[in-house]
């Protein structure tokens, strides 16, 4: 007899590990736990194509070889938007990447690795071209004005009566200085490689951080049936806090009792005179509303309208983005929003709950560059492989799966 509808709903939430009520509301789940039980319907789909968009956020490492032995095993085709490079290297066979000056499809073989080689190759070749034809044109610049100057030498004799010989070396003059100017004309400079739009982010810490820098002491937190504790976590200047842990681990749940916005079944939480918190949350809550872009920006932020906007541009953050409500902006626009905040903020301890979730692959490597040289406190929580090994963190904290 076949499954029924929930027996392979079941099994297909059983093979990704989520072992939650099936009748809990999604506003109920962890953000790991959304992307699974999605994986899962997609799991339960027999289609020839499947369009995946940013699949791999939220996921933990179960979930993400789940997801890359799926792709890789798919026999139909698959079409994913992602910008997790080790997933890309894994699982894609081609990259179609949207050319951002033409926004013309231009092709490449391979997974991520190969793209990001092959690009730069593209691009050294296109520079090297162009430093060629600069010097090439520089030649002939300099040969046309050393001819033009022979001619007019020479035919400032013409006036006077000159010989039919002078007359042919000046005619064989002026046309080398024509054909010169044809070749000038014929070797025009090529476009210069474009260059993407950079984001450049830069984060000062601001003041100096108490010791500890922030505390819990035997906390317990309860969400429903999800009991998390007890916890002892002391926070000391100049670290770098990983929390790691399955999907549902309760590392979020942990992160909102550390700032204040969990209430405490059991324990203390301290946090150290001079600490200035800058957040980014799972689900990038601060931007998550009705309001203007530009208005909730500058209440955050506490800058003037026009700094406001200068910095937010500087995030790709534009005019026709600053008067939308901040809900109607894309995830990774929300998470820009953020970043800019940071920057503009001023803050010493960083709490980022996985950040390079729907961030391009620019803004991860901005996002690294900048924290590696970050010196204030830090706690981090992200799945994303490549951007742990960047940030380099100084201990690691694991909440055990339940
Ligand atoms: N509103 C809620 N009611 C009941 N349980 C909840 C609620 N919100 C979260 N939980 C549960 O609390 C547990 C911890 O959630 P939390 O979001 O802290 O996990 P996490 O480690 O951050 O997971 P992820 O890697 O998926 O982000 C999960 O098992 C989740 O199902
Ligand atoms: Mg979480």
């Amino acid at each position: 007899m076949p499954a029924g509808p929930s027996a392979r709903a079941g099994a297909a939430c059983a093979r990704l590990g989520l072992g939650v009520d099936l009748d809990r509301p999604f506003t109920a789940l962890s953000g790991g736990e959304a992307a699974r039980a999605s994986l899962a319907a997609v799991l339960l789909v027999r289609a020839d194509l499947l369009l995946l968009d940013e699949p791999t956020n939220d996921l933990d490492g179960h979930g993400l070889r789940t997801l890359e032995d799926f792709v890789a095993g798919y026999a139909g085709s698959v079409v994913v938007v992602s910008h997790d490079r080790a997933f890309l290297d894994r699982t894609v066979t081609r990259i179609a990447e949207v050319e951002p000056r033409s926004h013309a499809i231009v092709e490449w073989a391979g997974g991520w690795s190969d793209y990001a080689r092959q690009r730069d190759e593209a691009r050294d070749r296109a520079y090297a071209q162009l430093a060629e034809a600069e010097a090439r044109r520089r030649e002939l610049t300099a040969l046309l004005s050393r001819r033009r100057t022979e001619a007019r030498g020479q035919g400032g004799g013409l006036g006077e009566r000159t010989g039919g010989a002078d007359r042919r070396g000046t005619n064989a003059l002026r046309t080398k200085v024509r054909q010169t100017a044809r070749l000038l004309e014929r070797n025009p400079l090529p476009e210069k490689p474009y260059e993407p739009w950079e984001l450049r982010l830069a984060l000062r810490s601001t003041g100096r951080l108490p010791t500890p820098v922030a505390s819990l002491t035997r906390v317990v937190v309860e969400r429903g049936t999800f009991r998390l504790g007890p916890v002892d976590l002391e926070l000391m200047p100049g670290e770098r806090l990983a929390l790691t842990g399955a999907n549902g681990a309760g590392k979020t749940t942990l992160l909102q009792a550390l700032l204040g916005e969990r209430e405490l079944a059991a324990g203390t939480r301290h946090l150290g005179r001079g600490v200035v918190t800058g957040v980014i949350g799972q689900t990038r809550s601060g931007y998550d509303r009705a309001e203007p872009l530009l208005e909730v920006f500058v209440a955050r932020a506490g800058l003037l309208p026009e700094d406001a906007r200068t910095l937010l541009a500087k995030f790709g953050l534009g005019a026709s983005h600053v008067g939308r409500a901040c809900a109607s902006l894309s995830p990774g626009e929300r998470t820009r929003a953020h970043l800019a905040e940071l920057q503009a903020r001023g803050v010493n301890l960083l709490v980022l709950d996985e950040p390079t979730n729907h961030l391009d692959v620019e803004a991860i490597e901005q996002l690294e560059l900048a924290l590696a040289e970050w010196d204030g406190a830090l706690v981090v929580v992200s799945h994303d492989r490549r951007f742990l090994e960047a940030v380099q963190p100084t201990r690691e904290l694991a909440l055990a799966a339940r």
